[in-house]
């Protein structure tokens, strides 16, 4: 019961889906102010949930119960283990964002998200920050691998599939991060400079078309700054893009400890601050006391952040069970990671090759595994996001023992010893188990003549995993993009030594992006793109290999040939070394004006402010346009068969464009095939990419001979 002022006593109000004006209006300016801020992170202490983001502001007394943040986007991101719990809190590594992209299928992005949106309400959780759809404008950009592409046709609809997936488990979701954050070099205040055609057909595009397709519970907005202002402080984004335009109307929160002015965020529609810091409380309730910040508008927040609470698990009593299916999303990992690999090159059909002895007597057929990432492979991206603490990484030794293959173990020792000398040099104190910035990589170990020459005696095949990583807070360097010296020799030395005696050697990329491939192309047969497959990686890559799984990836950005090609790469920092102290810093003004003091008098290119002259031409709208050459272009990627087209029927029926194709399998193994259509544009006064994703399918697996009709749709006015 509450008092009044008048002294009358009434039932206060209880929070239920009918009566939340009420709760709003029985709610103190305390209780409505930290409505709109985080409770603090939660990490460590006596929190519900131990390494999870966050939660919102609960008052028992109105029964507004808390709702729980937790981040993905590949997997539900919580420490392994609590202080006074007898349990172990194991989720699974599913495939990164990249791969899902690749592999051009809503369906399976819809069925990767109903698995940790079960995953997520299984451990108790309520929304998964993710999935992010930031556009690849760069092949450096830190956090790629948490994105889906280049292209926003192909970001936007693949996380709508995710979306509407994790929502059909009842677990909310949060796209982030809104917008135009492409950087992670001094992500908390980089200013993103674009024009407004950029913004609108690219860098909002895919936002627009997840929000429209998919109606995400809540939305991200970024670090970053655009135009000058923080997007999280503008209301041009988050109130008439957002929800005037786009009709969408959830609740907006901010990255963690994102923007400068609280007062500000609330005013532009950013509805909540995460994870909430004390002086955002301060300045808050002195706008509202004093009447600077309209108490309509703090109302309207509030109601925001209610609506979304009372759509999650926790406020409507859910009991979890506190495990999940491990087992069968294990299964999906495995399957959905291999078939999403992008299959660069297969000469003379190198691939599949048969995992059983060859040569007619009982030894298994030996395979020698070069590459430290062979042994140490990437499941997923690094950071808070990121992992590396999943349940388990299958590497590319036990997958080949899974496949029946006798890998060389020896050649294993001597890389086991070779990581181990490295990671001493590169991590004296121990190799982090949670890495927030790219992780040293163990440099490259080159087999010398006389142990090649007995490795080709003992081995039929050669498989040499290149890896790269990255992660939120820094972005890869100019450094990373190419091949290393050791990296070179490596592939030299093993294919002269292989072909000499006609066998044949596979390069595995295990990578959060494109490298460069020059040298690869040149000595291995065939090349697999194996991106970061999740927990599962070895046996994905064996299932592909063996060709158990028939790999239907298609490249969702383009490999260019060299980093500096790209027009948007003379606007990027790959060589600025990023000065950790400023990545993430706890809100506070003194803290701000401190760090503005001590930032150079003149603001620095591509730190302070990065230019996006390049306008539109990112990716493949640049390379096919201006007639660029490129290493594997956009939507590239071969497969074990070979697919037949006929295009059965194409037409206009109101504002809705309709293509028909029927694909036939032509070839002699089932496969799946990923149908993309392209629009050119007529030359009007404006300049217009060569080609432009408009829309995709993918055939379900084909038998060798059969055929699948699939319709391509798209509006007239996605071509304006
Ligand atoms: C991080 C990331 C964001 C994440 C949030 C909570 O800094 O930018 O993607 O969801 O903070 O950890």
């Amino acid at each position: 019961m509450v008092a009044l002022t008048t002294g009358q006593v009434v039932a206060q109000p209880m929070l239920n889906a009918g009566n939340i004006d009420e709760v709003i209006k029985a709610m103190t300016i305390e209780e409505k102010v930290n409505m709109l801020l985080g409770c603090g992170q939660s990490f460590g202490g006596e929190v519900k949930f131990p390494g999870t983001a966050g939660r919102t502001y609960d008052i028992p007394r109105l029964g507004v119960e808390s709702a729980y943040l937790a981040d993905g986007p590949h997997r539900l991101h919580m420490t392994k283990t609590r202080e006074w719990d007898s349990k172990t809190y194991i989720t699974t590594e599913f495939p990164s964002e990249t791969n899902v992209a690749a592999l051009f299928d809503t369906d399976a992005a819809y069925q990767i998200g109903q698995a940790i949106g079960a995953e997520v309400r299984d451990f108790g959780l309520d929304v998964l920050l993710a999935p992010g759809v930031n556009l690849m404008r760069s092949s450096l950009c830190g956090r790629n691998n948490e994105y889906y592409s280049e292209d926003p046709v192909l970001a936007g609809k693949i996380a709508a599939g995710f979306i509407n997936g994790i929502q059909s488990e009842g677990s909310g979701t949060c796209l982030k991060h809104f917008a135009i954050n492409n950087q992670e070099t001094n992500r908390n205040n980089n200013d993103s400079r674009l024009s407004q055609r950029a913004l609108r057909e690219l860098y909002l595009k895919n936002f627009e078309i997840a929000v429209k397709e998919s109606n995400p519970w809540s939305i991200m907005t970024s670090y970053n700054r655009a135009q000058g202002l923080y997007t999280c402080e503008n209301r041009d984004l988050t109130e008439t893009i957002l929800r005037d335009e786009w009709g969408w109307n959830g609740l907006v929160m901010s990255d963690w400890n994102a923007g400068k002015d609280a007062v500000a965020s609330i005013k532009a529609g950013n509805d909540m601050l995460q994870p909430g810091q004390q002086g955002q409380r301060e300045a808050l309730l002195k706008a509202a006391n004093d009447g600077s910040l309209d108490m309509a508008l703090i109302d309207l927040s509030v109601k925001r952040v209610l609506e979304f609470v009372l759509k999650c698990h926790t406020p409507n009593g859910y009991v979890y069970p506190n495990e999940t299916d491990l087992k069968g999303h294990a299964a999906l990992v495995r399957q959905i990671g291999a078939e999403s690999m992008v299959l660069l090159k297969n000469a003379d059909n190198t691939l599949p090759f048969n995992p059983a002895a060859h040569r007619g007597f009982a030894a298994k057929r030996g395979v020698a595994l070069y590459g430290v990432t062979s042994y140490e492979m990437v499941p997923a991206a690094m950071g808070f996001g990121g992992t590396n603490v999943g349940p388990y990484i299958v590497s590319l030794v036990e997958a080949a023992r899974n496949a029946g293959m006798a890998p060389d173990m020896t050649l294993a020792a001597t890389y086991k010893k070779h990581i181990a000398e490295k990671n001493k040099e590169n991590y004296p104190n121990g190799v982090p188990a949670f890495s927030i910035t790219a992780p040293l990589r163990a440099s490259e170990w080159v087999p010398s003549a006389e142990v090649l020459a007995e490795n080709v005696k003992n081995n039929d095949i050669a498989i040499i995993t290149l890896g790269r990583t990255s992660g939120e807070g820094a972005d890869r360097k100019r450094e990373h993009f190419f091949l290393t010296d050791e990296e070179k020799d490596l592939l030299k030395v093993v294919a002269e030594a292989y072909h000499k005696v006609d066998k044949k050697v596979i390069a595995v990329l295990n990578v959060c992006g494109p490298i460069e491939t020059a040298a690869i192309t040149e000595y291995a047969d065939a090349i697999l793109c194996a991106f970061e497959p999740g927990q599962e990686c070895g046996n994905s890559v064996m299932d592909v290999l063996t060709g158990k799984v028939n790999p239907s990836g298609r490249l969702p950005m383009t490999w260019q040939v060299a980093f500096g090609d790209a027009p948007a790469d003379q606007n990027f920092p790959a060589d600025y070394v990023f000065d950790m102290s400023m990545f993430a810093r706890a809100y506070s003004k003194d803290a701000a004006e401190k760090a503005q003091i001590t930032k150079a008098p003149e603001l620095v290119r591509n730190v302070d402010y990065t230019e996006y002259q390049e306008g539109i031409y990112i990716g493949y709208r640049y390379f096919d346009t201006f007639g660029k050459a490129v290493a594997f272009p956009f939507g590239h990627g071969l497969s074990y068969t070979t697919f037949g087209y006929e295009i059965v029927s194409s037409g206009i029926n109101g504002d809705e464009c309709q293509l028909e194709v029927k694909v036939t399998n032509t070839g002699d193994r089932a496969g799946r095939e990923a149908v993309q259509a392209y629009v050119k544009a007529p030359k009007g006064k404006l300049d217009k990419p060569a080609k432009e994703l408009k829309a995709f399918a993918k055939t379900k697996s084909l038998e060798p001979g059969e055929s699948q009709v699939v319709t391509l749709k798209w509006k007239t006015m996605d071509m304006a």
